[in-house]
């Protein structure tokens, strides 16, 4: 029926043959052009259905290259969605500590018991797919359409702009999100539709990109309309975006006599739920004054403020947080918290602005992450 529906849409523009063509045509390029990455299966094989989803998941809000590196040590540890579900919530939580959208990796450990309840068999339609924690109609298409040859769309954003530019749509997203899925959808070819998925994911990261496209090099080049109007790098229109409120606030980085840190655990609920951090402060729009600093540290102590600020961005708001820092007697004993020696910070579950408060306050053992930044302005 949606197929119908959406084939009627597409008419307008092409007809049935003409469409069968296109997935004929990006096929080839695919074959020849497709990035070489570690999930991807030969076309003469079956992919995984628990490497597909993991990958997927993965790469929900995060980029191809970072992907790589967790995905392979994912793998190594947990080589079946059994193992995975068997394993404690925080070691999962541990490993995907700087992938950030932590809700994913709770989400991730959930799936995998359901699924290790069904007998390790994943679901294989898009509605049952969907009922899985984490996976919503993105996810859900790129599993079926890859993991079991289901002929269905799997839009995330590069598949979005060049189906946009195709067709020239105009409507700005997020509106029209259903559109193209349908016009997107329309093109999937009978075989190889994963391949015809993950085709458009390729051509919208290689060629079709954000800016300065490779029209020349693009297999949809005499189709593409928004080429045609000289219109594609405009295209898919965005809505206004929405301006991200500021917060601020104050964390208290507290080292004992052997250099260790100490942290404490945050509600299960919320942002980062059940993450550690060094304590902090609430946050709101300004930063406290001095005296309520030192109410909201952890303990009494000659607090000493850094100079500098770190800055982190989240997707709903930005955070800027003032760092306290602190010597303590104690090796023991924080009824809350737990010291965490220096050399071992890089195990537990810290998420990357919890690492960018910590490096910005150990200045004297060197960068203790990569790719926590600090920026240091007063
Ligand atoms: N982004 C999301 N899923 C992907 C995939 N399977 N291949 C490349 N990029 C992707």
């Amino acid at each position: 029926m949606a197929y119908k529906a959406a084939q009627a849409g597409v008419a307008r523009h092409l007809a049935t043959r003409r469409i069968r063509d296109l997935a004929q045509r990006l096929l080839g390029w695919y074959d020849r052009h497709r990035r070489v990455l570690p999930w991807r299966t030969p076309t003469d094989r079956r992919a995984d259905p628990y490497r597909v989803w993991l990958s997927e998941i993965m790469l929900q809000q995060t980029t191809v290259q970072v992907v790589a590196a967790y995905y392979r040590k994912f793998l190594a540890r947990w080589p079946t969605v059994e193992a995975l579900a068997l394993a404690p919530l925080d070691d999962v939580l541990a490993a995907w500590a700087g992938l950030g959208y932590y809700a994913r990796a709770r989400n991730l450990h959930k799936a995998a018991k359901a699924v290790a309840e069904m007998g390790g068999r994943f679901p294989y339609t898009v509605e049952e797919l969907r009922k899985l924690p984490g996976v919503g109609a993105y996810t859900a298409g790129a599993m079926a359409a890859i993991a079991f040859g289901a002929r269905e769309a799997a839009m995330d954003a590069n598949a979005e702009r060049v189906i946009a530019r195709l067709f020239a749509v105009e409507e700005p997203l997020p509106r029209a999100k259903k559109k193209l899925l349908e016009l997107g959808r329309s093109l999937v070819p009978e075989k190889r539709p994963g391949d015809f998925a993950q085709a458009l994911m390729d051509l919208g990261a290689l060629i079709c990109t954000v800016k300065s496209p490779a029209c020349g090099k693009c297999p949809w080049t005499d189709e593409c309309v928004a080429r045609q109007r000289g219109i594609a790098e405009t295209l898919p229109a965005k809505g206004a975006k929405p301006v991200r409120p500021l917060k601020r606030g104050a964390a208290f980085v507290v080292r004992n006599a052997a250099g260790a840190v100490l942290l404490v655990k945050r509600p299960e609920k919320g942002l980062l739920g059940g993450m550690l951090q060094p304590p902090l402060g609430p946050w709101g729009v300004a930063f406290p004054s001095r005296e309520e600093a030192l109410a909201q540290a952890p303990f009494r102590a000659s607090w000493k403020k850094l100079p500098g600020i770190v800055r982190h961005g989240f997707t709903h708001f930005e955070l800027e947080i003032e760092v306290w820092v602190a010597r303590s007697p104690y090796t023991r004993g924080q009824k809350k918290g737990k010291w965490v020696a220096s050399d071992e910070l890089g195990d537990v579950a810290l998420p990357t602005v919890m690492r960018k408060i910590i490096a910005h306050a150990i200045t004297d053992e060197g960068p203790l992450f990569a790719q926590a930044k600090s920026a240091r302005r007063r």
